[in-house]
């Protein structure tokens, strides 16, 4: 059979709000322009995030019924710690209430000011706190990683050469550790091929530096280094996931993608001083080590969706959807990130609106559009999200490329609800001369896309009137 299939069927439904377009010029304009800042019950189709928004398996919802809500040492956490331990096979396993909680104690007990840590790309929050305690934080992405047309597959991959170049100039003790990130998020939701992530890890070890994997999407990367990477075709997802983490020696996660849950992360290491340090601050912030910030029946839930996130079949269909999208968009040529990622198609606003200058937000003048004509939520991953004021410079400094993101939310949405999005985007295609600049009127000092404030700039208002 050629055609792939969604490999479930579905026992609970969710309304979704169907809304007309003077309900969502009102919503978008008391939300300052914000996607962000709308509320969930305004948006037909989702997109902003597959992070937390997936959809659990009846095994999931069972296993929620076994949470043992003991303060220390349950039932849950023990399977919750023996499946973590069968995929990555770390010694030292802690669970975090989501990613960005592993990386803030990774960072403050490994990190000092002046400190480097490079990585394919860094998400916007392992920056934030990589950044918070005055290190730097270097995307070493390969060229053609960087070039949105170029059709090689692992475009995640980490430039070896270059990552040799900052390690003799910064010298490896200014370097605590260094990341990869599977698949690269912020840079397309490219894969890293598994050659790749064993040369970075003989490099590292060379000069004594420790490689910590951002895993997020892990068993996307696994489907991906099966699919595409000579050699891995017989071996099963968890197999190339095994493989992938014992070249770790750390590891940060949010169960909120491939944990299949909707809340959730862990932070694994075979260091014992690294634990010893992780589980002081973790205490102090997150919670006891059995249960770090989460309930006894998350990490039942976690357990279950590490698992079937490995599914072949699964694995599967979810790469057939973003392929499907991403070659219908294609077909109409607007521009998007080649391949497709494993997670999102990430559409390069750039292209889609030459009449707008990085500084007049393209991204949100898109997501703005896309939300205004189909009640479509995306996300901007462009000089909003990335871009940033080096000190003494009175311009912003662009981001290196003004991405869309339309994300899929796992198990979610089906066929038909792809073709809508298709279609909102066809017609926003076809108008994107209208696509308007924004400036910021209000903004945080970091992570600021989460709640800035946006005002038209001066042409009038088309996909608003
Ligand atoms: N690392 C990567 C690569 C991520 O994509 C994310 C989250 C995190 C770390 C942080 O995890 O949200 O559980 O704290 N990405 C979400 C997204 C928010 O929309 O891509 P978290």
């Amino acid at each position: 059979m050629h055609t792939i299939i969604e490999p479930f069927r579905i026992k609970m439904t969710e309304a979704l709000p169907i809304t007309t377009r003077s309900h969502r010029v009102a919503r978008l304009a008391a939300a300052h322009n914000n996607v962000f800042l709308l509320d969930a019950e305004d948006i037909t189709i989702d997109l902003l995030t597959d992070s937390g928004t997936g959809a659990m398996s009846e095994r999931q919802w069972a296993a929620l019924m076994l949470g043992d809500e003991s303060y220390a040492g349950s039932m849950s956490w023990r399977r919750f710690e023996k499946t973590v331990r069968e995929i990555t096979g770390f010694k030292h396993i802690f669970p975090t209430h989501q990613g960005r909680a592993a990386e803030r104690i990774l960072a403050a007990t490994r990190l000092k000011a002046g400190d480097i840590v490079p990585n394919n790309s860094h998400f916007d929050t392992t920056r934030a706190n990589i950044e918070y305690v005055g290190a730097k934080a270097l995307d070493v992405l390969t060229p053609e990683g960087q070039d949105i047309y170029s059709e090689l597959r692992f475009k995640g991959n980490m430039d070896l050469a270059r990552l040799e170049q900052i390690i003799k100039t910064k010298g490896s003790n200014n370097i605590p550790f260094c990341m990869i990130t599977v698949t690269n998020n912020a840079g397309g939701g490219q894969p890293v091929s598994m050659e790749n992530i064993r040369a970075v890890k003989q490099l590292l070890s060379k000069h004594r530096i420790p490689l910590v994997i951002d895993a997020c999407r892990y068993a996307e990367n696994s489907y991906f280094i099966k699919e595409y990477e000579p050699g891995f075709a017989d071996h099963s997802l968890m197999d190339i996931a095994n493989e992938m983490f014992q070249l770790a020696d750390a590891a940060t996660m949010s169960a909120k993608k491939d944990g299949l849950a909707n809340i959730g992360g862990f932070f694994g290491c075979h260091d014992d001083q690294w634990a010893e340090d992780f589980r002081n601050l973790l205490i102090l912030t997150e919670g006891f080590p059995t249960y770090g910030g989460l309930a006894g029946r998350d990490l039942e839930a976690i357990a279950v969706g590490l698992k079937e996130a490995l599914e072949y079949d699964y694995q599967r269909y979810r790469h057939a959807t973003v392929e499907y999208m991403a070659s219908s968009l294609i077909a109409r040529g607007v521009p998007i990130v080649r391949p497709a990622g494993g997670h999102a198609v990430f559409i390069d606003a750039a292209a889609f609106c030459p009449h707008l200058e990085p500084s007049d937000y393209p991204g949100i003048g898109l997501v703005n559009a896309l939300y205004l004509e189909g009640g479509v939520r995306a996300v901007e991953l462009g000089s909003v999200m990335f871009g940033r004021r080096l000190e003494g410079a009175s311009e912003e400094t662009a981001a290196p490329r003004e991405l869309v993101r339309l994300a899929f939310p796992r198990r979610v949405y089906t066929q038909s609800h792809f073709d809508y999005v298709i279609e909102v985007l066809d017609l926003v295609w076809r108008r994107r001369d209208a696509i308007l600049p924004y400036r910021i009127t209000r903004q945080a000092p970091f992570l600021r896309h989460f709640t800035a404030h946006f005002a038209l700039g001066e042409t009038p208002a088309a996909f608003g009137a």
